[in-house]
């Protein structure tokens, strides 16, 4: 196991109608001037947004609105954000919705603070102070809400790139299941898509001896696959939405992904996918990682081999592990096609002659690589968008 520190702060409120308390856990974390800021309007059609709202001023909190944020956040809005703090004297940034509407949160609270464009974040600088983010998380999906991360898209161009930093790390969330019953099914499964690649970026290391953390892997991936069906047949299951919930959480603050090199290839090539196309990032994550697996399987064969026994029940082929290995990254297509996903660039609307764009636009250098698994060149890129198709 690799030597790591795991700070992990972010508090949570979890369970039936913990948004009520947005208003105290504010006031709590010190916020006096919030800025309220959600998506395209899901939270103002179901009434979650009037409920925070009426929480914060039982708390005697003032807050300005900015809505609007669309999946894959552009950098366009992060601007407006970040003026209308400075203008507004905010202090807090309270995120309602999804993964996009928390990455723009963020960006605008490290960008409220700092002289210079916040794309310089997007682009290598560090961040090294922010407002405080919080969120009241809707969709259970890119793990925002418990991360130091965030991912926007700037227009020009459209160049979808991420920042970390422990000062982006949410300093509370309220993760209430029932808020994503109103989830359509697509959007459910490419939530649930996108947790279990954030535990596959993790999994297919070449860190040996990883017991703890391979087993928390698959505790997570096992319940996704238990629960995920259940809620694509009954969208009001509250206790698989609890449990989709939290697993969304475990799978992106790290806790699986300490000691151990990662890969994270697989995200940046989808990246590009959602960037180029406007599509989820679950659903890109559906079409590149079988494609993905299947490319760099040979670089660790025992590693699949082993998933696909204790994620998939597969029978393990000692003379012949590959096979074992290939049916576990059959059962994850099937698995997929099951919850309403595509595999395909076919049946994402992608197509193969924008590859080379993709490649370009990811930017490596003639001996550039990306992922901690395999490392990948330009070429291997093209490979695997090719197998994708
Ligand atoms: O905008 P509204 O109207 O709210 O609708 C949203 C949006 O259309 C809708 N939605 C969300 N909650 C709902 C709901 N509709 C009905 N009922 C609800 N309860 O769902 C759509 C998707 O929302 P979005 O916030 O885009 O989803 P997600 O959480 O998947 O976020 C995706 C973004 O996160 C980035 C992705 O790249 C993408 O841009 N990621 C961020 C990461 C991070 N910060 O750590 C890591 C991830 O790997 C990922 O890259
Ligand atoms: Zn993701």
């Amino acid at each position: 196991m690799n030597n790591f520190t795991f700070y992990s702060p972010t508090y949570f409120a979890f369970g039936k109608d913990t948004e009520k308390e947005a208003g105290h856990y504010v006031h709590r974390f010190g916020g006096t001037k919030v800025l309220i800021h959600y998506g395209g309007g899901s939270v103002v059609r179901s009434g979650l947004l009037d409920r925070v709202k009426e929480s914060l001023a039982k708390e005697n909190i003032s807050y300005v609105e900015l809505g609007g944020v669309q999946p894959n956040p552009r950098s366009g809005l992060v601007y407006t954000g970040i003026e209308l703090c400075k203008k507004e004297g905010v202090d807090f940034i309270l995120a309602v919705g999804g993964g996009s509407a928390i990455d723009s949160a963020k960006a605008i609270a490290a960008g409220a603070v700092y002289d210079g464009d916040f794309w310089d974040f997007y682009e290598g600088k560090q961040v090294e102070k922010a407002l405080k983010v919080a969120t009241v998380l809707t969709i259970a999906a890119a793990g925002s809400e418990g991360s130091g991360d965030t991912v926007i898209t700037k227009e020009e161009g459209m160049l979808k790139r991420g920042a970390g930093s422990e000062y982006l790390r949410p300093v509370f969330s309220i993760l209430n299941p029932e808020l994503t019953q109103t989830l359509p099914a697509y959007q459910t499964a490419a939530g649930a898509t996108d947790i279990m690649a954030h535990v596959f970026e993790r999994y297919f290391t070449n860190t040996k001896e990883v017991e703890i953390t391979d087993r928390l892997c698959e505790a997570v991936l096992t319940t996704m696959i238990k629960e995920v069906p259940r809620v694509i047949a009954d969208p009001n299951h509250y206790e698989a939405r609890a449990n989709i919930m939290w697993a969304g959480m475990v799978a992106h603050n790290n806790l699986v992904g300490v000691g151990r090199d990662q890969d994270w290839a697989s995200h940046m090539i989808e990246h590009e996918l959602s960037a180029l196309y406007d599509v989820a990032h679950g659903a890109g994550l559906a079409v590149i990682f079988p494609a993905w697996m299947t490319y760099v399987m040979k670089q660790d064969v025992m590693r699949f081999a082993q998933l696909a026994v204790r994620l998939w029940g597969c029978h393990m082929n000692y003379a012949q592990p590959e096979e074992t290995a290939k049916e576990g990254i059959e059962r994850l297509k099937k698995f997929l096609t099951s919850i309403g996903m595509p595999i395909s660039f076919r049946e994402l609307g992608a197509k193969e002659e924008d590859i080379p764009y993709m490649v370009k636009t990811l930017g490596l250098g003639d001996q550039e690589t990306i992922g901690g698994f395999l490392p990948l060149t330009s070429d291997d890129i093209t490979n695997i968008y090719r197998l994708a198709l």
